[in-house]
């Protein structure tokens, strides 16, 4: 199989109805285990990388992921999650990503169609799939400890995700309906009525970012109205942080570190396996 465009990976998933799996890592052992998921299962992932690790690897890590990527048994979309500018997608698109985010979510209506079109068409020319972000989806890293919850102001419009998805000629588009990034602050309400309304009005792959704090029951339903990649990573950290806790905690700190390494990602593995059959990915 092979690295293959969010575009491509996701053309089967809009027609049959099911989610593929968006899962961030930031260095070797994540994207390694996210990789072994997806060959176990034989289901395609999008394997991110999202801007702000960028710092924590270099262009080493990128030759040698696209290299382990093109020898996987398993279909994988290598891509930029939540780019900030037009130079990291670029940047990105150097490395040799098969898929980039511009997320300009926070930014005014039309400077959102504008940055997201010039990524479009600097994209398009290299072969790489985008994806763009209307409405926002709040949460992150800094809430992890209280959580957040979302807000309704930010949710996506359906008439203007239309004209957006017109104007910028993207290839899929992250709306805003109720999940948030991290950790949730109480039960996730999730506007499942706007989703069908956007699905209705757009004709491309529509993707959910906060994964992570969702029932199994909110990912049948949000798949059942459209979406067809959901990013998850708040959970699959969790399981390695935990369990790298229970090993140091069993054997009082005395352990070698390729084994608590190897202990870390097994649990990784398993939680990403996990999800990628509730997805429904095949
Ligand atoms: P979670 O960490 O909440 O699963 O969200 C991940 C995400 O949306 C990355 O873009």
């Amino acid at each position: 199989m092979a690295l293959v465009a969010l575009k491509d990976l996701l053309e089967d998933a809009v027609r049959n109805r099911y989610a593929v799996g968006g899962f961030d890592a930031g260095e070797h052992g994540f994207a390694e285990a996210i990789i072994q998921a997806a060959e176990e299962t034989q289901a395609p992932v999008i394997l991110m990388v999202p801007e702000p690790f960028l710092k924590y690897v270099d262009r080493h890590f990128f030759a040698y992921l696209v290299q382990r990527i093109k020898a996987s048994s398993a279909s994988i979309d290598l891509h930029l999650d939540h780019g900030s500018t037009y130079e990291s997608c670029l940047k990105a698109i150097h490395y040799g990503f098969t898929s980039v985010m511009i997320d300009g979510s926070v930014l005014p209506y039309e400077e959102n169609v504008a940055l997201t079109k010039k990524v479009v068409e600097a994209a398009h020319a290299a072969g790489v799939s985008v994806e763009a972000e209307l409405g926002h989806v709040g949460g992150g890293e800094e809430t992890l400890a209280d959580g957040g919850t979302a807000d309704e102001d930010h949710f996506t419009d359906p008439d203007e995700a239309a004209r957006f998805v017109e104007k910028t000629n993207v290839d899929a588009l992250a709306v805003s309906f109720g999940t948030v990034h991290g950790v949730y602050r109480g039960t996730p309400k999730l506007d499942l009525e706007r989703l069908t309304a956007i699905r209705r009005q757009i004709d491309l792959p529509l993707v959910m970012h906060g994964g992570s704090g969702l029932s199994d029951e909110d990912f049948r339903n949000v798949i059942k109205c459209g979406i067809n990649k959901i990013n998850y990573f708040t959970a699959v950290s969790f399981a390695a942080v935990e369990e790298i806790k229970l090993a140091l905690a069993e054997k009082n700190g005395k352990i070698f570190y390729p084994e608590l390494v190897a202990r870390a990602l097994q649990k990784a593995k398993e939680e990403v396996v996990k999800t990628i059959k509730v997805f429904g990915t095949r």
